[in-house]
């Protein structure tokens, strides 16, 4: 792991980098209610982001591929991807205001987010290009859905390696790009909306159909998260489950980044699929019981979780 840009990386992340502002709330809000709530404090966030930190923190040598604006905001949000040893040389700095995420997290530790995407959305086809050998060079390139449409497709386009993709928030991407995704990673919600886009909706919301459903659409491999019953690995060779540590979630703000980046630092380091995400549901479960995003994820001296 090194920040010299000459340094060979494995895992490069093309994605969105945002100053998350998280507020605590006894419950979420009705529409038009207000109510008091704590903190408001500045983190690092952005999946892309969120994936490359844990990543890199397990052991991974990860490049990030993104952009942050001049403004006050891009400094917290890039502290930990500098102090996680995460390549930095594809990371622009644009005019523009850092992308920003507006959190809400309830005392049983669900979360709801709003982004303001900013300096992501100028990660275009353009953008993504001029980062041609980087991306070309990984042998994992690990994408989301918070960069445009046409940043997503060149950077597939560009991909010599593996593509692996949590298209979160499922955003409209050609179809061609999409199914190179080995694996598709999503959870149910966005299994369901993989599937309409792929014009192969179905009505089942149980977990083996959505993954079945998945893999017959085209997807050589999925990785389904399915929330505190763990996640469901599918390939040829067929599904498996995979289980969760119990543990009491505090805040699950990028638990799901945290399972992404863990599972792909394991597959770059020989993991097979189903290896690769025994380890990242434990990763992702300790990543609940910490507040933040990337501020809550474990490092390889962290004791994980037990399934
Ligand atoms: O997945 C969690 C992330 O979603 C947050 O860090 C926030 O920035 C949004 O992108």
């Amino acid at each position: 792991m090194s920040s010299d840009p000459t340094s060979p990386v494995d895992i490069v992340v093309v994605g969105s980098i945002n100053a998350d502002l998280t507020v605590r709330v006894r419950r979420h809000p009705h529409p038009g209610e207000t109510l008091l709530g704590s903190g408001g404090g500045i983190t690092p966030g952005g999946k892309g982001a969120n994936q490359a930190v844990a990543a890199a923190l397990q052991g991974g040598a990860v490049a990030m591929v993104g952009a942050v604006g001049t403004d006050a905001y891009a400094e917290p949000a890039t502290e930990y991807l500098r102090s996680s040893g995460v390549d930095m040389s594809g990371v622009a700095s644009v005019d523009e205001t850092t992308g920003l995420a507006v959190i809400t997290v309830s005392d049983d530790g669900e979360n709801s987010i709003v982004v303001v995407p900013g300096a992501n959305a100028t990660v275009t086809a353009d953008f993504v290009e001029e980062r041609a050998p980087l991306i070309e060079s990984a042998r994992v390139v690990l994408l989301q859905g918070e960069i445009p449409a046409d940043g997503f497709a060149a950077a597939v386009r560009l991909a010599t390696g593996r593509v692996v993709v949590n298209l979160a928030p499922v955003i409209e991407v050609d179809r061609k790009s999409l199914l190179r995704a080995d694996p598709i990673m999503a959870n149910e919600h966005e299994a369901g909306l993989l599937l309409e886009q792929l014009g192969a909706g179905i009505s089942s919301d149980i977990p083996e159909e959505l993954v079945s459903a998945l893999l017959d659409a085209g997807f050589p491999s999925v990785v389904l998260t399915i929330g505190a019953r763990g996640a469901l690995v599918g390939d040829t060779s067929g599904l498996t489950k995979i289980p969760t540590p119990r543990i009491t979630p505090v805040d699950t703000v990028g638990a799901g980044d945290a399972f992404a980046g863990a599972f792909v630092a394991r597959l770059v380091a020989g993991d097979d699929l189903v290896t690769a995400s025994r380890h990242a549901a434990r990763v992702g479960a300790f990543a609940a019981t910490g507040h933040g995003a990337q501020t809550s994820y474990p490092g390889m001296g962290d004791q994980l979780p037990e399934a």
